[in-house]
């Protein structure tokens, strides 16, 4: 609690008043929205008390506050992941801070391979639901009261207001998204053929390495969640061709055009 209110007037004391309302965590290659926030402030992650020091050499991570398309924002310029080795008290530790910030609404993006067979590399998924497979939870420890309640509902964890919100915006710019439920796992190695199959059979559509511990904590809190996925590739024993990160960035190069109006459009016109 105290560390997250330390993070919270570091950052603060580096703003002119603003006061963001809206957060957005960037996902892998996606990270170029925070390029169009305007009056941006950006504060590097080492900068702030208590964040989590980055181990990889030349990632860059930053948070980029300011303005975007008319809102105030807060937005996650790379992610931690638990694969990386953080803990997830140290992957969802910003999110504490962004409610501590204020923030109400937050938008959660990432690249994910397709399980669903009617996807295609490029598709934009709106997360419905999630299903955690990382084997681990946030929450586990002792309940912070103040933060919020011991055993959290999560039978809406992404706001199905926000989702009808999203659906109309892509309805507007005559994009194409698909809809669907977002497995979380650990990563890092892509999964094997046969876990595909098993993912299907659950229900999953796709299948990423973040997101599920940060939408945890963010229902936690009491936030109100988007999550969009941008399908970078499909999953193994789909197409007959290996995976590789190299794959994922490309797509999601390509979408990027897609995507940063997509979510400018959802951004914009956001309800309450
Ligand atoms: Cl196929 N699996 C996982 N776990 N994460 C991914 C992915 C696949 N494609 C992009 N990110």
């Amino acid at each position: 609690m105290s560390k997250m209110k330390d993070a919270a007037s570091f950052i603060s004391s580096k703003l002119n008043q603003q006061k963001p309302s809206l957060g957005l965590i960037l996902g892998s290659g996606l990270g170029v929205l925070a390029e169009e926030i305007e009056n941006p402030i950006a504060i590097p992650y080492e900068e702030i008390p208590h964040f989590p020091k980055s181990t990889v050499a030349g990632h860059k991570g930053q948070l980029v506050v300011g303005s975007l398309e008319g809102q105030q924002v807060i937005a996650m310029q790379g992610r931690f992941h638990y694969y990386e080795g953080y803990t997830m008290e140290q992957v969802t530790f910003p999110v504490r801070v962004m409610k501590a910030l204020g923030v109400s609404q937050l938008i959660v993006t990432n690249a994910a391979g397709g399980i669903n067979e009617s996807f295609q590399p490029g598709d934009l998924m709106l997360i419905q639901d999630h299903i955690n497979m990382m084997g681990d939870n946030p929450l586990i420890g002792p309940n912070e009261e103040e933060m919020g309640p011991r055993f959290p509902d999560m039978s809406e964890a992404y706001n199905k207001k926000l989702i009808k919100h999203a659906e109309a915006c892509a309805d507007k710019l005559q994009l194409s998204v698909q809809k669907g439920v977002y497995v979380g796992n650990p990563g890092p190695t892509y999964e094997t053929g046969a876990e595909i199959r098993m993912l299907r059979t659950l229900g999953g559509d796709a299948v990423g390495m973040s997101t599920v511990p940060e939408v945890i904590v963010a229902n936690h809190a009491g936030l109100k969640v988007l999550g969009i996925s941008c399908i970078s590739n499909m999953a193994a024993g789909i197409l007959d061709q290996p995976l590789s990160h190299e794959e994922v960035i490309e797509t999601t190069e390509q979408v990027r055009q897609h995507f940063l109006s997509f979510v400018k459009e959802i951004v914009g016109t956001l309800p309450e």
